[in-house]
């Protein structure tokens, strides 16, 4: 029998993921369910040594499947100590971007192969996708000026026109995947989008306590 509930957020930088995260936990706690927040790239003692190496803007020489094997192996890291052990648990899993980022970044951002990143990544991932993945929609120069006045990391350096198709990307992987992935306005106020997840998945949380 399938345990626990996993969740992703994911949308393009600056969409509110984060916010929304800490809501959703934060009310899945104040219930009693065991609610384990987590993120990517990181959530792991290697994972989060892998992020500063991706996320580092001295690093311009990265080649794009340089940094697919990266993501894989940072989410390999956080499958293996975190997400795997936590589902098998009967937790709510919660996971501030996962798999869609790679195959929105790496893929329609970066233009590398489709099936390739996808079956190196259900590999990383024991073919285990969320059972619910919200993408907050915002479009990328509004996302990037939420983003605040603090210095640009390695992605968020990258030119409007690659933002714009990880925007593209998340909206395919919606269509593709219409059972799994939900499109949120990500320009709504926090307390709207937060109403709205918890509309979608709340039944299915409650039944974890
Ligand atoms: P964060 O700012 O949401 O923590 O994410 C860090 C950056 O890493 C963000 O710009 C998106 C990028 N990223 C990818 O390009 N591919 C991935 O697989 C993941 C998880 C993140």
């Amino acid at each position: 029998m399938k345990k626990g509930y996993f969740i992703s957020l994911e949308g393009p930088d600056g969409a509110g993921k984060t916010t929304q995260g800490l809501r959703l936990a934060t009310t899945a706690r104040a219930l009693g369910i065991e609610t384990i927040l987590t993120r990517e790239p990181g959530g792991t003692r290697l994972g989060d040594a892998v992020r500063e190496i991706l996320l580092e803007p001295a690093f311009r020489e990265m080649v794009p499947l340089t940094e697919v094997f990266l993501y894989a192996a940072a989410r390999a890291q956080l499958y293996h100590e975190v997400i795997a052990p936590g589902l098998a648990a009967g937790n709510f899993l919660l996971c501030d971007r996962f798999i869609d980022s790679t195959l929105a970044y790496q893929v329609y951002g970066g233009r590398m192969d489709f099936s390739f990143v996808l079956q190196a990544n259900l590999r990383a991932i024991y073919g285990r996708l969320p059972d619910k993945t919200f993408v907050l929609d915002l479009d990328p120069a509004s996302g990037l000026a939420r983003r605040g006045a603090g210095a640009a990391d390695r992605v968020e350096q990258k030119p409007l026109s690659f933002h714009s198709r990880v925007r593209e990307g998340f909206l395919l992987l919606a269509r593709q995947f219409p059972e799994r992935i939900v499109v949120l306005d990500g320009s709504l106020p926090p307390d709207e989008l937060a109403a709205i997840i918890w509309s979608n998945v709340g039944p299915e949380l409650e039944k974890l306590r």
